[in-house]
C-alpha cells in the first residue's frame, strides 16, 4: 500500500509515520517544504508522480489566535489545500483522508455535538476548517473527513505540552474552567483512521473518545498522572483576553463511527494515561 502523508512533521503526521512504518507500508511523508498543499500544480504533480493508494492530509494551519489576523494564510492551508487534495485524489483515484475540528461549532448546544448539527464557527480558524471539510466532501464523494478535538501527541502545538512546559517555570498556574471538549490522542486518531479505511468508509465522522472535560480538569489529571505538585487556579477564559473567540462547549459524539466500526471507544482519561506513560 502506497501512502502519502502531507504535513508529515506535525503531531498527527509523525504518529502515522510511527504506526505505518511498523506495518511495512510504503510511506511518502511530505513535510510543508516538500509539498505546500495550497499549490494545485504542485499537489497534482507530486501525486501523479507517486501514485499513492491513500493520502492522509495531516497538514493544517492550527494557530487559532493568529488566524484572526493571518486569515488569508489559514484559508489557503485549511480550505484551498484540502480542496486541491480532493480534486487531485479524485483524478488519480486515491483515497483521501482529511481532518477537521470541533471549532466548527459555536458551543451553544448543551449536549454532545452530532454530525447532523449545524456548524457555526466563532473564529477564522473554524471558518477556514469548515470550508475545507465542505469542499473535500463536495469534490470527492469517496473522501473520509474526521472532526477531532484538543489533539495531543508527540509535538509542541498542544495544551498538554504547553502545560508541562509552564509547570517547569511556575508553581501556580491559571487554567480555564469554562471551556469543555474531548482531549484526543493522535494514536487514537491514527488507529481508528486505519480501521475506517479497512471498512472503506467515506463521508463525515466525529472521531473523539468517550466523555468530556474542562481544561481545568484536564490540567488536574495531567499533573496527577505526572505526580507534579502544582497549584492550579480555575479562572474564566475571559482572563486571558485571547484574540479568537472559542466555543464554550464543543464536545462531540462519535457513536456513529463506533457503530460502523463495531468498536467501543474508551474514556478520554484512559488514553491520556497511556500517552503520559508511553515512551514518547
Ligand atoms: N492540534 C489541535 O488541537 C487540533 C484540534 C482540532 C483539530 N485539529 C486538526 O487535526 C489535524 C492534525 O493536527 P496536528 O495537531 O497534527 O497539527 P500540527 O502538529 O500543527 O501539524 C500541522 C502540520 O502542517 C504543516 N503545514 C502547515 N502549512 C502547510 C502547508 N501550506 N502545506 C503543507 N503542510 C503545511 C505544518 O508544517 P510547518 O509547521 O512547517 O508549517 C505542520 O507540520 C489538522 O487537520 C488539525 O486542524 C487539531
Amino acid at each position: 500500500m502506497k501512502v502519502v502523508i502531507t504535513g508529515a512533521s506535525g503531531q498527527l503526521g509523525r504518529e502515522f509515520q510511527d504506526i505505518l512504518d511498523k506495518k511495512g507500508w510504503e510511506l511518502f511523508p511530505l513535510s510543508h517544504r516538500d509539498l505546500p498543499i495550497e499549490s494545485f500544480e504542485e499537489v497534482l504533480r507530486v501525486l501523479k508522480e507517486i501514485k499513492p493508494d491513500i493520502i492522509l492530509n495531516c497538514a493544517a494551519y492550527n494557530y487559532v489566535d493568529k488566524a484572526e489576523d493571518e486569515w488569508e494564510v489559514a484559508f489557503k492551508v485549511n480550505s484551498r489545500g484540502p480542496l486541491n487534495l480532493a480534486v487531485a485524489s479524485r483524478e488519480i483515484n486515491a483515497k483521501l483522508v482529511h481532518y477537521s475540528t470541533d471549532y466548527v461549532f459555536d458551543g451553544g448546544k448543551d449536549d454532545l455535538y452530532q454530525e447532523t448539527d449545524e456548524p457555526n464557527p466563532l473564529n477564522q480558524y473554524g471558518r477556514s476548517k469548515l470550508l475545507g471539510e465542505r469542499w473535500v466532501l463536495e469534490e470527492n464523494s469517496k473522501a473520509l473527513v474526521f472532526r477531532v478535538s484538543w489533539v495531543y501527541g508527540n509535538g509542541k502545538q498542544n495544551f498538554i505540552f504547553k502545560l508541562l512546559n509552564w509547570a517547569k517555570e511556575r508553581d501556580k498556574l491559571l487554567v480555564t474552567f469554562d471551556e469543555f471538549s474531548v482531549p484526543t490522542w493522535t494514536r487514537f486518531i491514527a488507529e481508528n483512521t486505519l480501521k475506517s479505511l479497512k471498512e472503506d468508509l467515506s463521508g463525515l465522522f466525529h472521531l473523539v473518545p468517550q466523555g468530556l472535560t474542562s481544561r481545568f480538569h484536564l490540567a488536574q489529571e495531567v499533573f496527577k498522572l505526572k505526580g507534579l505538585q502544582k497549584r492550579l487556579i480555575p479562572v474564566p477564559s475571559s482572563t486571558f483576553n485571547l484574540k479568537a473567540k472559542r466555543p464554550r462547549f464543543s464536545a462531540m459524539d462519535s457513536s456513529r463511527l463506533q457503530t460502523l466500526l463495531n468498536v467501543e471507544f474508551r474514556d478520554w482519561a484512559e488514553y491520556l494515561k497511556e500517552f503520559l506513560t508511553s515512551s514518547y
